[in-house]
């Protein structure tokens, strides 16, 4: 017979506990929300059926297929547009508060307006939502995670500043259909991926590859729009629907390479998350103070008449300071950073990095995960959610993606120290005071990873893309975090048996 075994806590610091089996276990706040997220073009697949138009996705993975690693497209992904029900039993399976997933704006809006809505798509979306109700899992959904219409880029996509209407008439149109049940939105995934690897570089669609220039443009664009849907939820929705809005930035940690390198390393963080956050949760507004004289003094000696970073009226300024309910971050590794005063000799001599004249690498130190870019360095999280409660006086801070990378396999055993050592210095944070609410495991499972395809896998489940049904099949991460969420603690002596079967826990 299988003894249950219970938890016999002794109280030791604040979070620190003893169980009956001498671990020490660390309690989370009772009010934690846990959960875990995905996209829409990284798992809906089902690309060009029911009614859905064109997407930016769509168009690179076609035309340009090799620039994805084994020239992988998300036609089919992990088809969760008919799979949904098996996303949702997952969701229970681990004892989920919450599931974070997007919308795709050419599934619902397939001419980009709200002049037609495509009633397929909304019934998935309907479909998604009201199955998680059923069983108690917030929806939490993100307005735009980098599928923008075709016929939008076109236009010019996020350098076009009537992205500001057409962002909010989408989302507008989203707020009517879905904001009776669903209260958490976001606006934006990731603005710096957005304008810096998508307009500034080319790895992200839709790769214009023009740095130095149309990244800024993209970031005022994107703030304002933003901003504006902040205060349309807020005014028009907020009463009725009682929800929260904010948006998700992505923060590396930056820590210098060397003692003198603090102020090479301040300043990459103000241009590379600074650059959105400084706007949205400093006292001042606008864009950080650095990034605009580099860039204007840069400017001037280049030639230019003006700066090449934009400038926002102060009606706008105003409008995007305090534009967020919360502190919404994806946080996934840190590294270190150097001056270096000659990086126009690597790049075109208008850049980006020589904006910012810095360099920055990984140390060879730190312990690998599946992507090359993704080294497993904890303390660096917890040094930035520091940094978050001190320079913007202590937010709301929703953790909406942390994870890292593996390659096939069940046995991910480096995904499951990673989660345990992130998690541990999250509650180091708490315990010195930051106000941390959610934590967002990326991901529910594997997907499509963008230029890297099928080939960096994020999932707590393992998705076979040789089989038509997708098959998911937990890791040992999944039973980690299963174990973490059932009991709400963690040990760090726990380990996960993958070979055990997963079950739904009464009450899910
Ligand atoms: C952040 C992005 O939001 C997500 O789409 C991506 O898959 C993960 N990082 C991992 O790279």
């Amino acid at each position: 017979m299988m003894m249950k075994r219970r938890l016999l806590i002794v109280a030791l610091t604040d979070s620190k506990k003893i169980d009956n089996s001498g671990h020490e276990v660390r309690r989370f706040p009772d009010s934690l929300l846990f959960g875990t997220a995905t996209a829409s073009y990284q798992v809906e697949g089902a690309w060009n059926e029911d009614g859905k138009s064109e997407n930016i996705w769509d168009r690179l993975t076609h035309t340009q297929p090799c620039l994805v690693k084994n020239c992988d497209t998300g036609d089919i992904a992990d088809n969760s547009y008919y799979n949904y029900r098996r996303d949702v039993e997952m969701m229970r399976e681990l004892g989920l508060d919450f599931y974070r997933f997007s919308l795709s704006w050419s599934r619902v809006l397939p001419t980009s307006f709200p002049d037609q809505i495509n009633e397929a798509g909304v019934n998935y979306y309907n479909n998604l939502i009201n199955e998680m109700l059923k069983y108690n899992i917030q929806p939490m959904i993100t307005l735009y995670h980098w599928d923008l219409p075709q016929k939008l880029q076109e236009l010019g996509g996020w350098a076009n500043p009537h992205i500001v209407d057409w962002f909010s008439d989408y989302s507008r149109v989203m707020f009517e259909l879905f904001g009776d049940r669903v209260k958490y939105w976001f606006t934006i995934n990731e603005p710096r991926e957005v304008c810096y690897q998508g307009y500034a570089g080319q790895s992200m669609a839709p790769a214009y590859n023009i740095s130095g220039m149309a990244e800024y443009l993209c970031a005022k664009n994107l703030l304002v729009a933003h901003a504006k849907v902040y205060h349309m939820y807020n005014e028009e929705y907020r009463p009725t629907q009682g929800g929260l809005v904010g948006i998700v930035l992505s923060a590396s940690w930056f820590e210098p390479e060397n003692e003198g390198d603090e102020e090479a390393a301040e300043e990459l963080r103000q241009f590379e998350w600074g650059s959105f956050a400084h706007p949205i949760f400093s006292e001042s507004g606008d864009f950080p103070p650095v990034m605009k004289e580099k860039i204007a003094a840069k400017s001037a000696a280049q030639g230019f008449l003006r700066s090449r970073l934009p400038e926002f009226t102060s009606e706008e300024i105003d409008l995007i300071k305090g534009s967020s309910d919360f502190f919404g971050l994806n946080h996934y590794t840190t590294n270190l950073v150097y001056r270096n005063d000659t990086v126009n000799g690597m790049y075109s001599s208008v850049s980006y990095y020589d904006d910012i004249e810095v360099g920055f690498y990984q140390s060879t130190e730190w312990p690998e995960t599946g992507a090359t870019w993704l080294k497993m360095v904890p303390w660096g999280f917890y040094k930035l959610l520091t940094k978050i409660r001190e320079d913007y006086n202590n937010p709301p801070v929703f953790i909406t993606e942390n994870g890292c990378a593996s390659r096939e396999g069940l046995d991910d055993d480096t995904r499951v120290t990673y989660y345990k050592s992130y998690l541990d210095v999250m509650l180091d944070a708490i315990e010195d005071g930051s106000d941390v609410r959610v934590y967002t495991a990326w991901s529910l499972m594997d997907n499509f990873e963008w230029l890297e395809g099928y080939y960096d896998r994020f999932g707590l489940y393992e998705v076979d893309y040789e089989s038509s049904e997708r098959t998911r099949t937990p890791r040992k991460s999944a039973f980690l975090y299963k174990e973490i969420l059932r009991t709400r603690t963690l040990d760090m002596h726990f380990e996960p048996d993958a070979t055990l079967p997963m079950t739904i826990d009464e009450g899910h």
